[in-house]
């Protein structure tokens, strides 16, 4: 459908629920898809400050300049410009958002104005084609003198049978990756049931109050859970199912748990958990985890604090390591210490950091997040809980190196776009080195 669109230059604009895959799909489409001889594309997210004029700069940055004030693509090509968030531009004073009035300018009269100079451009072979979800937060509403230019398709929620598909696949294909065989699927199959059941009841009894605004589960919580399980190795597990429902356990908890605020919800999450644990998983949750510490006799949710999944082995590369319960906190404790004990000998810039129990736990937490590919973290606690020195030990760790904006009343857009020009500038010089 969406290439049909394309193939005859009809706009479209997708909207829907967070985490449906509007941007999955389109950018896929057009960076993987369509015929690159035929076809220029250009990705623009808009953000909530974006401008009318840095709207029109992305737009002609790549197209040429032609004969008179025309711009085009490449000859034989035509452009396809897919602007992610198109309901994220601020309002301004009046209500209306600018970088759209801009586009609608030019789907209305097909004409826009140079910024230098009081004269006509004409943009030709380009079209354009939108994504955004609905409306909320700091997303608007967009008006319909817009909206009419575009076909609007909606966006479903996955169905059950579709979230099972991808994420079975999805999870199948990383541990084959791993070195695990075809006899792990029925394993996958319930880890995947698991999640969806604990997912499902999550987005209904954990919903965002004004006091908890992040409570926000969504696909990619699910992604985050079934990527955690994948970083188990062959030899950590050798199919065993209990290694792979403890690793589930641990992972819904970092995923999850680790976002809660509220000690009846964290209570709420520990049920949830452990039931799913006997009727999904079909393991005996008592006795799985018989060996933590007990409260009154129990095992219960302050139990599952000493149920840790981390790196121990870190003298080998970060790619050979193996993600695998830590035994005991004082022995992951004793690996951490030699490693800053020779990081400090090594480094003129030292960390001064007492590896107490909890900061131990929190280290395992940035390490798990560091080894997933474009793992993002937010820590948020009081001044002095260790975020920065940790963070810089995990970097440490895991071999990354860490670049620190230091943030001051001056620092603005300018010296940002420095820190990642700088960023960027690295990346290159290390890839091509
Ligand atoms: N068909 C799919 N196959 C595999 N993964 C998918 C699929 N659809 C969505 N996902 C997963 O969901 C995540 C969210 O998708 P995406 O970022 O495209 O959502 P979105 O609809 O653009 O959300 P938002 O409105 O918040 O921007 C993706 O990173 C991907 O991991
Ligand atoms: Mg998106």
């Amino acid at each position: 459908m969406m290439s049909t669109h394309i193939k005859y230059q009809r706009c479209f604009l997708l909207y829907g629920d967070t985490g449906t895959g509007k941007s999955l799909y389109l950018k896929d489409l057009l960076t993987n898809k369509l015929n690159e001889n035929e076809y220029l594309p250009n990705l623009i997210t808009f953000a909530p400050r974006i401008t009318a004029a840095q709207t029109q700069e992305l737009v002609l940055l790549k197209l040429h300049k032609k004969r008179g004030n025309q711009f085009a693509p490449p000859t034989g090509k035509r452009c396809v410009v897919f602007i992610d968030e198109i309901n994220m531009p601020a309002k301004e004073i009046y209500g209306a958002q600018p970088p759209i009035e801009l586009l609608r300018q030019f789907l209305d009269h097909g004409i826009w104005f140079d910024l230098k100079k009081p004269e006509v451009i004409t943009i030709l072979d380009t079209m354009f084609v939108c994504a955004m979800a609905l409306p909320g937060g700091s997303r608007h509403e967009i008006y319909r003198r817009f909206l009419r230019h575009f076909n609007l398709f909606n966006v479903c929620k996955f169905s059950y049978e579709s979230f099972f598909r991808i994420f079975t696949n999805l999870a199948f294909i990383g541990l084959k990756r791993n070195g695990f065989t075809a006899g792990v699927l029925p394993i996958v199959n319930d880890l995947v049931n698991a999640t969806l059941r604990v997912f499902n009841s999550a987005i209904h009894h954990l919903r965002p109050t004004p006091l908890k605004p992040h409570y926000l589960f969504n696909v990619r919580d699910f992604v985050r859970v079934i990527t955690g399980c994948i970083l188990l190795k062959k030899e950590s597990a050798d199919s065993s199912r209990t290694v792979f429902s403890k690793l589930w356990v641990h992972e819904m908890l970092r995923v999850f748990g680790d976002r809660l605020i509220d000690q009846s919800d964290k209570n709420w999450l520990f049920f949830t958990i452990k039931d799913t644990v006997e009727t999904i998983l079909k393991e005996r949750f008592d006795i799985m985890f018989d060996y933590l510490p007990k409260f009154q006799n129990e095992i219960t949710e302050k139990s599952l604090d000493n149920l840790i999944f981390g790196f121990m082995d870190i003298e080998v590369i970060p790619e050979d390591r193996r993600y695998e319960e830590i035994p005991s906190i004082e022995e992951y404790q004793q690996v951490v210490s030699s490693f800053l004990v020779e990081y400090n000998d090594t480094h003129r810039d030292k960390i001064d950091i007492v590896l107490f129990r909890y900061a131990l736990k929190h280290l395992t937490r940035i390490c798990r997040v560091l080894t997933i590919p474009c793992g993002n973290m937010l820590m948020i606690g009081t001044g002095g809980s260790g975020r920065q020195s940790l963070t810089k030990l995990s970097a440490a760790m895991n071999k990354y190196d860490l670049c620190q904006p230091e943030i001051s009343s001056t620092y603005g857009m300018q010296e940002w776009r420095e820190e990642i020009k700088n960023v960027l500038r690295c990346i290159v010089i290390y890839t091509y080195n």
